[in-house]
Parts: structure tokens; C-alpha cells; sequence
């Protein structure tokens, strides 16, 4: 069914007013495909919002049965095909124009999303059968790739016959597979670097030497781009376990997971980078809890609790030495204080008196707590 064939002569259709869509030399799909499309995506939108009954829903069943039945009344039959964003009606590429583009589009998202790529009318449709398979399709769950068999079964069951639906096929080009294998290449060596970057960090500041800051920026700059192009690869790095370097591997997956977060409520793309460092360096005043307590077989007891529950403190304080943040250095001062205050401030460092947590403090909360 993905074969291109030659132009058919197709008959002078006329739409719902009984115009002419298009010039008679032009192939029937060439003519109506778009305009087909078009309203089957405006129905099938429509379908989410109002009730089956809708005087909306009226016109549009009656706009699509009629192109639909246009095609099968000259053709015999109408065949759907979506291929990776290219549509295929009875066998023919559609062609498109600038101005569809952008309904071709969403139609094919919207369809990949239900993981239908193929329909089928095989004779005429009455408008209810048409409305009652247009609102099987907008009820369907996303990304189940068993919809297909619901669909048909839906349909029998309703003895609508005449329309039959395929599941979505995926192709991959080898163009694809080569970009995200390089994409996930590339997210690897960020996160690896990162861990490692601070690791060195910890023990520059143990040993007061010199933090190197522009690689810590230029490597939450690659973590932003990376999460920006896929987030998925770079998160599931983030769940790789380490426990011997736990604190290093938890900040950068914290990071991470922030990154993730702040990007999904819109925070601008700087902004991410900073909230990045700030994420890797929340639990940097770690290095100033003794070794014997982090790494404590047994129970902590109330005493190294005491002593835990000050590292915010000391976060805070060592980044506020380091002089080169410059205008990061507030922010990454609120995210290492303010991790584990809690939203109601029933956490740790206690406070003097009332404030809001920190807008990083509280992005950064989250994924500490993953463990
Ligand atoms: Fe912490």
C-alpha cells in the first residue's frame, strides 16, 4: 500500500456547497487529500471537546461524510496511510502545500499518538457510523499499540463494516538511529564528566585550591542542551547507582533531574544552566561532614544527625566563598540552604523567622529526596 502510482483520472467532485476544490486535470487524491485531512482533523478535535450531538460536531460529520463519500462514489474505496509524517491516500503520495502543512502535521501527530497509521473505508459510510468510529478514535488511549484491535473490535461490534483501521508502522532511517546514537554518546560523556568534575571540586575545596568554574558551567550548558534534544537518554543515565561515589553521582543526577524539571515549567535556558551548578553543588557542604558518619554501617544516631543536618549550612558557606560565581552565587547559595527545608520550613538548617523557600531551593528539594 506505500507504492506511489500513477496520476488516476479522477472524476469532478464538488463539496458541500457544490463547488469545484480544484482543477479537473489534477489526480482525485491531489485535488481532496488535504481538504480530506483537514476535516478529519477538525472533527477529530472537535470530538475532544463537545458531545456527539453538538450542532459543531453536525456540521463537521456532515463536512467529512461527504468528502469521504466523494472519494468512494469516484474511486470505490478510500485508503489512509500515514508514513512518517507523509500521507497516502488510495495508494497515492498526497502532495502538500505550504498552507496545509501545518494541519498534515497535526493530524499525523495525532495519530501517531493514538498509534493508528492506516484507515480504510471500503464502501460508502452512513454519518453515523462515520460519528461513532470518529468518536471510538478520539476516546482511544495514547501510546497503546493494541488501539487498532480495539478500534476493529469496537466496529464490529456496532456491525459497522465498511471501515477498518491499521496499526502505525514505524521506519527509522539509518540517518536517525546514526544521530541519537550519537546523541546518546554525547549525553554519556556529559554526565560522566560531570560526576568527575565534582569530584574534583570537592577535593579542590578540601584542599582550598582554585574551583574551576568555567568547566563546571560549560558542562551544565552540554547537560541543558542534551536534556533539550532528549530528555529521556540523559535521565536514564541519572539512574545509575554508584555507591562508592554516591554524593558525587546523586548531585550531577539531581542536576539533571532539576534541569528536567525547570525546563518543563518554562524556566529560560540560562537560567537552567544555572540551576544546574546549583543542583550540583546543593550537597557540596557534605565534604565537610566527617567521612565515618556519611559512610555509617549502622544507625545514625541523634548526635550524627546533628552533625548532618548542618551541611546545608556549610554548602552555603563554601560556595559563598568561592568568588568567581559571580551572579550564579546567590542562586547556588539558595539551592544548597534551602534543600532540605521543606515547603512548610519543617526541615533542616531551622529558621529564625518565616520566609519562602527559594524558587531553586524548592526545584532542588525534589530530587534530593530521590534516593
Ligand atoms: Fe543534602
Amino acid at each position: 500500500m506505500t507504492e506511489e502510482r500513477g496520476l488516476d483520472k479522477g472524476a469532478e467532485l464538488h463539496a458541500a456547497k457544490g463547488e469545484p476544490l480544484a482543477s479537473s486535470q489534477e489526480s482525485l487524491p491531489a485535488k481532496l487529500g488535504a481538504e480530506l485531512i483537514i476535516r478529519f482533523y477538525r472533527l477529530l478535535k472537535a470530538a475532544d471537546f463537545y458531545n456527539r450531538n453538538n450542532i459543531h460536531i453536525n456540521k463537521l460529520t456532515l463536512d467529512l461524510f461527504q468528502i469521504i463519500n466523494a472519494f468512494i462514489q469516484a474511486e470505490g474505496a478510500l485508503s489512509l496511510k500515514i508514513i512518517r509524517d507523509t500521507f497516502f491516500s488510495n495508494k497515492i503520495r498526497m502532495p502538500m502545500k505550504a498552507d496545509q502543512y501545518s494541519f498534515l502535521k497535526n493530524f499525523s501527530q495525532e495519530m501517531a499518538k493514538k498509534c493508528i497509521g492506516e484507515i480504510e473505508f471500503a464502501a460508502e459510510v452512513g454519518e453515523e457510523e462515520l460519528r461513532d468510529f470518529i468518536y471510538l478514535l478520539a476516546l482511544l488511549e495514547e501510546k497503546n499499540e493494541s488501539n487498532y484491535l480495539f478500534i476493529n473490535k469496537q466496529l464490529e461490534v456496532r456491525r459497522i463494516q465498511n471501515i477498518v483501521v491499521g496499526k502505525l508502522e514505524f521506519f527509522i532511517s539509518q540517518e536517525e538511529i546514526a544521530s541519537s546514537d550519537e546523541q546518546k554518546r554525547q549525553a554519556k560523556k556529559t554526565y560522566f564528566h560531570s560526576i568527575h568534575l565534582v569530584q574534583e571540586m570537592a577535593e579542590g575545596v578540601k584542599k582550598q585550591k582554585m574551583v574551576n568554574i568555567r568547566k563546571a558551567k560549560h558542562l551544565m550548558e552540554n547537560t541543558v542542551n542534551s536534556i533539550m534534544q532528549d530528555e529521556s537518554t540523559i535521565l536514564s543515565l541519572a539512574n545509575i547507582k554508584n555507591y562508592d561515589e554516591y554524593t558525587f553521582n546523586h548531585s550531577v543526577n539531581v542536576a539533571i533531574y532539576a534541569i528536567a524539571l525547570g525546563q518543563r515549567i518554562g524556566i529560560p535556558k540560562k537560567l537552567l544552566s544555572h540551576l544546574g551548578m546549583a543542583g550540583i553543588f546543593h550537597d557540596s557542604g557534605k565534604i565537610k561532614i566527617p567521612i565515618e558518619i556519611l559512610n555509617k554501617p549502622e544507625n545514625l544516631t541523634p548526635e550524627d544527625w546533628a552533625v548532618i543536618r548542618r551541611h546545608p549550612v556549610f554548602g552555603a558557606e563554601t560556595i559563598m566563598r568561592v568568588k568567581e560565581w559571580g551572579e550564579l552565587s546567590a542562586r547556588m547559595i539558595h539551592g544548597a540552604f534551602d534543600h532540605h527545608l521543606k515547603f512548610d520550613l519543617s526541615g533542616y538548617p531551622k529558621l529564625s523567622r518565616k520566609r519562602n523557600l527559594s524558587l531553586f531551593g524548592k526545584i532542588i528539594t525534589l530530587p534530593s529526596e530521590l534516593r
